[in-house]
């Protein structure tokens, strides 16, 4: 048997990580393709996971449309498919990336292996496209490895066999773990040694990130205006990584630009991310990864967006959804301040670090 992990973005790499180690450490014959939708985000996870991929498909392009990501996806890949004949592919996630390395595989009659199956908002607008793409993906997908039960019982409601749904948990926290044990072990670099002398230390540390495509029309500035206001109190400091979507880029830089209490930066690498989310007191994103990391540092997270399809961590806690008015953002960011949550001895309803494992074993036996 053997398989193809495909993937683009910055956080399929993330959570392709670990699975790609398992692999490894399971002895199975692999191959790792990469479209490259993103270029400097992923390459920032390449070599923190010294993961050097096969293929490399080379495809972004500055501000690039859906359709001609889609095109040049669906074109590429399918050479690749032609060269590596897999007997299984491996997508994650619902990006673009995810959906069209499928429906290629799905051509080729080649078996497809979905990782974080199964999560739904039920609203194809939000998140665009990602909604539709998770969706599509459901339909022609031949196992789906599922982070939670809630997510099991959404495909089961779709028609989906329960034989071919298996619930392993978020691979994203096999990769936080692996991240976190370099940290504690000592691991340094000048970007985080950068972002150590960056911080003020009496002041509380608000985390920000934003991408979203649905919130270009207007959410965006919303919570920006929301943060520029939050930004006058003397106790708080905002850094923002801002993601390389010159859409997020023009609004952010505009609004919150030359603010002394606002630091905006470049992406940073994981490890870098993670020591950031350690400091906050208050994580502000619409990011997916980001709400499935926080309860395992025991942090809170405002959600800017509308729906959420991550509802464990609302309902665990961690999470708050307050949508892109600004004037919500700075109520709920006050109250987190005022009343610190404890999560003391909540678990992270997206795993214990060992959904790799699992979904790999699950390969082996499925004789996938
Ligand atoms: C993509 C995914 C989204 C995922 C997000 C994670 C789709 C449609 N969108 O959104 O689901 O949550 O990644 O971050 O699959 N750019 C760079 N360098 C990079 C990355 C992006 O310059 O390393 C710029 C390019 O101009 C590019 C633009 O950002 O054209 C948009 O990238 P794209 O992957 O289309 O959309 P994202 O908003 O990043
Ligand atoms: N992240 C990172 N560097 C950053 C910002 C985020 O490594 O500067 C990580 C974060 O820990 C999470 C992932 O990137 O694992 C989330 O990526 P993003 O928000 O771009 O995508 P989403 O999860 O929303 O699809």
């Amino acid at each position: 048997m053997k398989i193809l992990l495909c993937f683009g973005t910055r956080p399929e790499a993330i959570k392709m990580a670990p699975v790609i180690l398992a692999l490894k450490n399971n002895h199975l014959a692999y191959e790792v393709c990469v479209t490259g939708q993103h270029r400097e985000m992923l390459d920032q996870v390449l070599e923190f996971f010294e993961i050097k991929p096969d293929f490399d498909l080379k495809i972004m392009q500055e501000e690039q449309s859906l359709n001609s990501l889609s095109a040049l996806i669906l074109e590429k890949t399918d050479v690749i498919l032609q060269e590596a004949k897999p007997d299984l592919i491996l997508v994650q996630g619902d990006t673009t990336t995810a959906f069209i390395a499928a429906l290629t595989a799905f051509n080729r009659g080649i078996k497809i292996g979905h990782i974080e199956a199964g999560l739904r908002t039920q609203n194809l607008h939000s998140p665009f496209p990602e909604e539709a793409n998770r969706q599509l993906i459901s339909r022609i997908a031949d196992f789906h490895f599922v982070p939670t039960s809630s997510n099991q019982d959404k495909l089961l409601r779709e028609g989906i066999s329960k034989d071919k749904i298996f619930i392993t948990g978020n691979t994203v926290i096999d990769a936080l773990r692996m991240a976190e044990k370099k940290l504690n072990s000592g691991y340094e670099n000048e970007e985080l040694k950068g972002l150590k002398g960056l911080l003020n230390k009496n002041k509380k540390v608000l985390l920000v990130t934003g991408h979203r495509r649905e919130s270009f029309g207007g959410g965006l500035e919303e919570v920006c205006k929301g943060l520029r206001k939050f930004a006058e109190r003397k106790d708080v400091q905002i850094i923002f990584p801002v993601h390389l979507n010159p859409q997020v880029r023009r609004k952010v830089f505009e609004i919150l630009g030359k603010h002394p209490n606002i630091y905006l930066i470049e992406p940073v690498s994981y490890p870098s991310f993670l020591w950031l989310m350690m400091q906050a007191s208050a994580i502000i994103s619409d990011s997916g990864g980001v709400q499935e990391e926080a309860p395992s540092l025991k942090k809170p997270v405002l959600v800017t967006r509308k729906f959420t399809e991550r509802e464990e961590a609302v309902i665990a806690g961690f999470s708050t959804v307050v949508g892109t008015s600004g004037e919500m953002l700075i109520k709920k960011l006050e109250e987190v301040l005022e009343n610190p949550p404890d999560f003391t001895g909540v678990r992270n309803p997206y795993g214990d670090g060992e959904a790799s494992q699992k979904i790999v074993e699950i390969i082996k036996r499925e004789n996938a």
